[in-house]
């Protein structure tokens, strides 16, 4: 099954996953990162694995439709299964939406529905947490629809939160999990032969 990755920024749940096809955990190729941002860490990551990657944004395509044909494009030639989204920071176009209909998973860093939704990323979602006075936080992997953080819940993972957290504390224990609940979740749709449930 080939792995097509979305990202925009640090790439760390891309690498896990690649880094668990490398060592057997995960029956999967990585065939394609798309990527918004030319100078992240997740395109330098999918360089260095040999990774094939392309560009998209709206520099490169002003016309949101064009954009949408251009990534739909760039995952049918990488012969792409499954789209990952690992930190991406757009929302998907309709095209590539239908083409790939229940195949986009999206992962979150809070127990959705609670601290979703347009604008709840990164340390905002932490922050959040924290300011509600949450004794567990943790991970949400879902399908990707028309609208932040909505698609269907696939698998969620509690986390702690610990008395003396930090945003930045907190958000480091949430990531590592992200990590490996990305993997074992992966791992269990591949099983499945994609079924995604
Ligand atoms: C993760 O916290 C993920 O849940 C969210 O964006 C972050 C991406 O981190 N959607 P990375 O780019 O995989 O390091």
């Amino acid at each position: 099954m080939n792995l097509g990755f979305l990202a925009s920024h640090g790439g760390s749940n891309m690498q896990a996953i690649i880094d668990a096809t490398k060592s057997g955990a995960l029956s999967a190729r990585p065939a394609l990162l798309i990527s918004n941002n030319r100078n992240s860490q997740a395109t330098a990551r999918a360089q260095s694995e040999g990774m094939p990657f392309t560009v998209l944004n709206s520099v490169t395509h002003p016309d949101p439709a064009e954009l949408d044909r251009a990534m739909l494009a760039s995952l049918e030639e990488h012969g792409v299964d499954l789209i990952i989204l690992a930190g991406y920071m757009k929302m998907i176009g309709p095209e590539v939406l239908a083409a790939y209909e229940d195949r986009i998973l999206n992962i979150h860093p809070s127990l959705l529905p609670k601290f979703g939704g347009h604008g709840m990323f990164g340390q905002h979602v932490h922050r959040a947490v924290l300011e509600a006075g949450e004794k567990t936080t943790g991970v949400t992997i879902h399908l990707v629809n028309n609208e932040y953080d909505q698609g269907r819940i696939i698998a969620q993972t509690e986390v702690p939160v610990l008395p003396d957290d930090t945003v930045e504390s907190l958000a480091a224990r949430v990531l590592k999990c992200e990590h490996e609940f990305f993997v074992e979740t992966l791992a269990r749709i591949v099983a499945s032969g994609l079924h995604v449930s």
